[in-house]
């Protein structure tokens, strides 16, 4: 029998307390300080529980990040789910992206749709209360439940013959992220398949926000209302691959315009089906700092939002301003030997 959930709480509570017994009711859970992590947790399914006050804060919280980030190996192994009980309306997703980072760099996987917020007012459940018929805060303990059966149910899928689908919106000849991107597909062995794809042809429509009904029609059909290469050929190719490797120029402390876009858009895949076993890997380059913003945002959206895999270390994240410098950076041939050798480790059977 595998071991029982581990739950690692900060903060929170009244409701975070009814929360958790609702969700843990009819299973086993050992409750454990963050400090555990000092001695590190192998192969555990985990439950981060974390309340925020009314402005944002949980006064461990950082305490928590610190030992993340200082201990990258304390959740070798680990899957997680993430619940954040916020007292206000804001700062509940930041607290999640940071967590999810820092545990993912740790070590942990998160299943995709990973996070569980509750804003103060749980005003943020109420598309699904209205869909499942509930009230919100029944809605919210529900997710709740749902979320740490997924955890301690999840197993991460391996390939005979892994399908990489390399997605960027840069110029090939001079961009960082496209040489280390095509390296990395390069240290690949001969049975996985690769495939790349380049949005950087100026035409990419931003999502133009249809209603559901109208998105599920045109996704039906296999397009979407603006046509174009992203239904015809972006959305399809992703449907088919087995992980997906985005390459993210750091552009405003944010992907790039193009990536942007494709990611609102992927909305239209999503109405027909979700991207639960598929993976997520990333590369970001910044010319000088804030890779890891980038990082979150990359996780935050395809993970948290659009239901994609994080596997541990998930991304690898480089500094190199000018064209052809990601060449010269010292230690890169064997960073890009780990990253690759990390990717077969994930995906190949
Ligand atoms: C529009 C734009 C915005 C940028 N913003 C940032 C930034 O906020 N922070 C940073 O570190 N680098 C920034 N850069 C630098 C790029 O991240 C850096 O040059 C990187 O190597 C680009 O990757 P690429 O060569 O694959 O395009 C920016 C570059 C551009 C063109």
């Amino acid at each position: 029998m595998s071991e029982s959930l581990c739950v690692i709480r900060l903060g929170g509570g009244e409701r975070l307390d009814w929360a958790l017994q609702a969700a843990l009711a009819d299973r086993e859970a050992e409750f454990l300080p963050y400090t555990a992590l000092e001695s590190g947790l192998r192969g555990r399914s985990v439950l981060f529980a974390i309340g925020t006050d009314a402005w944002g804060v949980c006064p461990e919280f950082l305490s928590l990040l610190r030992l993340l980030r200082s201990r990258q190996d304390c959740l070798e192994g680990c899957t997680a789910g993430i619940v954040v009980d916020g007292e206000s309306e804001l700062y509940t997703k930041e607290a999640a992206q940071e967590l999810a980072l820092a545990a993912n760099m740790a070590g942990c996987m998160f299943p995709g749709k990973p996070l569980v917020e509750g804003t103060g007012s749980l005003y943020n459940q109420h598309i699904l209360a209205r869909r499942m018929g509930l009230g919100w805060e029944e809605t919210y303990f529900t997710r709740i439940q749902g979320l740490v059966d997924r955890i301690c149910a999840h197993h991460a899928p391996r390939f005979a013959r892994p399908r990489v689908l390399m997605i960027h919106a840069s110029d090939k000849r001079l961009s960082n992220t496209v040489w280390l991107g095509r390296e990395l597909l390069s240290r690949l062995p001969g049975e996985f398949e690769t495939r790349e794809i380049s949005l950087q042809n100026g035409t990419i429509e931003d999502c133009r926000g249809c209603s559901y009904a109208a998105c599920l029609h045109f996704a039906q059909s296999n397009t979407c209302f603006y046509g174009g290469a992203i239904p015809r050929e972006v959305l399809p190719a992703i449907r088919e691959s087995d992980a997906l490797l985005f390459l993210c120029p750091n552009y405003n402390d944010a992907v790039s315009a193009n990536l942007m876009a494709l990611f609102n858009r992927m909305t239209n895949l999503l109405v027909q089906q979700e991207l639960l076993d598929k993976y997520l890997f990333g590369v970001v380059v910044s010319g000088y700092s804030g890779s890891d913003l980038v990082a979150r945002q990359l996780l935050g959206t395809l993970c948290f939002n659009k239901t994609v895999m994080l596997p541990p270390r998930f991304c690898m994240m480089e500094t190199a301003h000018d064209p052809g410098s990601a060449q010269q950076l010292p230690g890169i041939g064997e960073r890009l030997d780990a990253f690759a050798g990390h990717m077969v480790q994930v995906l190949r059977a």
